[in-house]
Parts: structure tokens; sequence; C-alpha cells
């Protein structure tokens, strides 16, 4: 395993659409695996490939009470209902900011070893799932705040920072 730089706000990686994940293979496997140590060592909640420079659909989610989640292709199926939530990024640190996100979502994708899985989430894993998915379409937390003063400096990172 591997701990893998993590891209910074800024970086046009983090931009770009990811590509849909063909075949699961063993680099696959080790993406995922390095993906895990990754977020771990920065003390995230989540992380997207884009945020290490592979620009593939695959994200990482660990939160509290809840198993990791590793997921390959995952796509919303459903989501309904708002909230206003607190969101920080790995990618964007120093700061965190006010955003709106759905209540529950439906998510389908692929575990790390290729079964079709379908995961209904609300709360904080719901919230976890919309922000890794908008980064595998390049769309940042920024980009859902109303206005600047959304956002705020935070001395210290605080959870959740996906
Ligand atoms: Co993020």
């Amino acid at each position: 395993m591997a701990i893998l730089p993590i891209q910074r706000f800024g970086n046009p990686v983090l931009r770009e659409k990811s590509k849909r994940v063909t075949t699961v293979s063993k680099s696959i496997q080790k993406l995922i695996d390095d993906m895990i140590e990754t977020m771990q060592n920065a003390y995230g909640a989540g992380l997207a490939a884009p945020q290490v420079g592979r620009l593939l659909r695959i994200i990482i989610i660990e939160i509290p009470d809840e198993k990791l989640f590793a997921l390959i292709n995952p796509e919303i199926v459903k989501k309904s209902g708002e909230r206003v939530v607190t969101e920080g990024c790995l990618s964007f640190p120093g700061y965190r900011g006010e955003i709106k996100r759905a209540e529950s979502v439906t998510c389908k994708a692929l575990d790390r070893n290729g079964k079709a899985i379908r995961i209904k989430a609300n709360d904080l894993l719901a919230q976890s799932l919309e922000h890794e998915i908008d980064h595998l379409n390049g769309v940042l937390y920024v980009d859902h705040l109303e206005s600047e003063d959304k956002l705020e400096k935070v001395e210290t990172p605080e959870y959740p920072m996906e």
C-alpha cells in the first residue's frame, strides 16, 4: 500500500470528469487500497480517485458507525429532501462551508470485488455519497455555496473532511 499525494483546489484534475471503470482488475484493487490508506492517513471521511490524480470513478467513504465503503462507478439513482450541512474537503484544507444536500439518496455501484450493490443512505452517509460522486464529475462542494459568506476559515480541520 502507499500514501498518494492529495491534489488541492486549483489543480485542473479536480475539474475533469472521471471515466467509468470497465474491469475491476488487480491495479484497480491496488488503487482502492492506496486510496484507503491515503484517506486514513489524512484523517479523512472520504476520498475520490481524482483527488489522487486518477480520473476513474472510484470513491472511498469511512464515517462513524458505518462500514468502510469502496465503490466503483457509483451513481445516485434517487434522492429526496433537502437539508443544510457543513462540509469540508481534503482538497480544500482550512475551510468549511454551509451548503444544501439531499436528506436521503439511493446509490448503485460495484463493490471492490465487482459485485453490483445498492445503498440507501441518509444523514452523513448520504452527504458523503453526494460529495464524493460530485468529485467524479469535477464538482467541488464550494460550487454549491450560495455565497462566499457561507465559507468559513478553520484553524484546525474538522470532521467531516472529504
Ligand atoms: Co472532497
